[in-house]
């Protein structure tokens, strides 16, 4: 499968790309005391500045910040306001709210948490596995949809290549996520060697390719696993997903619903359902649940889902 990154270009930062959902109201003046900085800060940030801030980026890629995200926001943000030669985050929001597009895609990409690692939560890994070594018969499709960095598409494909005990297996991973940085990253597969040293030496030597010389320090995923997977930027919020060919038999969608309010989770969770097979598994993070769409999927055990609607159900116990 070709791999096709679509970095900072007008499809990524249209108003389509971006602009899932209206844009938020436009919050009152600040607040008094937003306008002069603080001794300790460099730039004038109160809360009505938050306010704004939180409704932009809830309206854009449906993260929900609570209250305690303040020194967070102004953290990440501050950079953007150095480059711009502005002085206040008021002024920041308004260049914003006139719509500059690629600012835009800067401001979502710096108000995303894209923590990550080889084999997080490496039960489902296993239990990959063993799905797809049971599924031998015809071409697999996996759609990672919060893909950070790579790792975790990467670790997909690592364990597609186990299943198959081939570096060319009938798999095909989709690797999405709204932040074109972490894309960027992923798609170029290099890592420091502190990410990559918790694998196995086995996963190590037959998977990845150590940097020497000025790479030194680095390991390159090997282009056979590149092969297996496409990035794209996906916002799970657009109404509509193109880029993703049903039907998957996996989609992982871990460590990002828990950004996203309980009406957000259910609407994504309605359009993941069609595209998955009737026997498809929707892999959830450690601390996500969906019971709240029990209508839509029905919990296996270790936050793996299956739809609810299975037409051959009953065939799987849960995952041990
Ligand atoms: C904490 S990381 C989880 C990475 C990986 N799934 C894991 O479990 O290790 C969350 C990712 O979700 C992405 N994200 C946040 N909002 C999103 C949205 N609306 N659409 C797609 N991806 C989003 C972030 O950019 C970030 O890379």
């Amino acid at each position: 499968m070709g791999r096709v990154l679509n970095k900072p270009l007008p499809g990524v930062t249209s108003p389509s790309g971006l602009r899932a959902r209206p844009p938020a109201t436009p919050a009152a003046q600040p607040a008094a005391g937003g306008t002069t900085p603080p001794p300790d800060r460099e730039f004038a940030f109160g809360p009505a500045d938050f306010e704004r801030i939180r409704k932009l980026i809830y309206a854009q890629a449906g993260i929900s910040l609570a209250p305690v995200k303040q020194d967070m926001v102004y953290s990440r943000l501050a950079r953007r306001l150095r480059a711009l030669g502005m002085s206040r985050f008021s002024d920041y929001i308004d260049h914003l709210e006139k719509g500059d597009e690629a600012e835009w895609e800067t401001f979502v990409n710096a108000l995303t948490t894209n923590l990550t690692a080889f084999f997080r939560e490496a039960h489902h890994f296993d239990i990959l596995l063993r799905t797809l070594r049971e599924r031998t018969h015809r071409p697999l499709r996996i759609w990672c949809s919060a893909a950070s960095t790579g790792e975790e598409p990467y670790s997909l494909a690592i364990t597609a290549c186990e299943a198959f005990d081939s570096l060319t297996p009938p798999v095909r991973i989709l690797a999405s996520d709204i932040d074109t940085n972490v894309l960027a990253k992923g798609e170029k597969g290099v890592y420091p060697m502190e990410r990559v040293d918790r694998l196995s030496p086995e996963r190590l030597r037959r998977f990845f390719l150590r940097g020497a010389g000025a790479q030194a320090g680095q390991a390159r995923v090997r282009p056979e696993l590149q092969q297996l997977i496409r990035f794209t930027r996906i916002n799970l919020l657009d109404p509509r997903w193109p880029a993703v060919e049903g039907p998957l038999d996996a989609i992982f969608c871990r460590n990002v619903m828990i950004y996203f309010d309980k009406p957000t989770q259910y609407a994504i969770l309605k359009k993941f359902a069609p595209l998955l097979r009737d026997d498809g598994l929707l892999f959830a993070g450690h601390s996500e649940s969906f019971l709240h769409a029990a209508d839509l999927f029905k919990s296996l055990g270790r936050t793996v889902y299956e739809r609810a609607d299975r037409v051959g159900g009953g065939g799987r116990g849960p995952h041990k």
